[in-house]
């Protein structure tokens, strides 16, 4: 009896072994496409937006490691694609108002809601935490519509 849950632990490990390999041959895109028009704003603000904002709404996504592993790659592409689909910092709107507008209305909710940066990524970069001085400078520069 004990032999046989043992032996069902070595298979079922054994599997899953097997699974997480064969997950690795699914292709996940981690592209970092050129830099069509980067931010234009002051340094102090700038410097803010690309160490908690550029990993995943830019083209000069810093890839990591465990970013190769799958099921993190998935997840962390995922997170890259749709980031970079609501607000991308390497495409940015340089002369159309209208759509800077809506972007600047739309930081500017992020960071008084706090959703921004993830949670999950803020977690493992600590560099990305937004201080309250942070948050102040990038409040003003939204609001000021630059
Ligand atoms: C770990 C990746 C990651 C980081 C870092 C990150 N974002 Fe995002 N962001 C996302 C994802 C994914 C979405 C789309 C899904 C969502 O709204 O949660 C998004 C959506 C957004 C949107 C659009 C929200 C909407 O619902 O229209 C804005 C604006 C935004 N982020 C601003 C920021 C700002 C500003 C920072 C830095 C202070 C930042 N993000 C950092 C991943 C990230």
């Amino acid at each position: 009896m004990k032999r046989n849950i043992a032996r069902r632990l070595v298979i079922s490990a054994a599997s899953l072994a097997a699974l997480i390999l064969l997950i690795q041959l699914i292709p996940v895109e981690r592209t970092n496409p050129p830099v069509e028009a980067d931010l234009v704003a002051p340094d102090a603000v700038k410097d803010i937006f690309r160490r908690a904002c550029y990993d995943c709404h830019s083209h000069e996504t810093r890839w990591p490691w465990y970013g190769r592993v799958a099921p993190f790659s998935w997840w962390l592409a995922g997170h890259v694609t749709e980031g970079r689909a609501d607000l991308n910092f390497s495409r940015w709107p340089l002369f159309d108002f209208e759509a800077r507008e809506l972007i600047l209305r739309d930081i500017e909710k992020q960071l008084v809601d706090g959703t921004m940066p993830l949670r999950s990524y803020v977690l493992g970069h600590r560099e990305a935490r937004l201080s309250d001085r942070d948050r102040q400078v990038l409040l003003e520069w939204v609001r000021a519509g630059y």
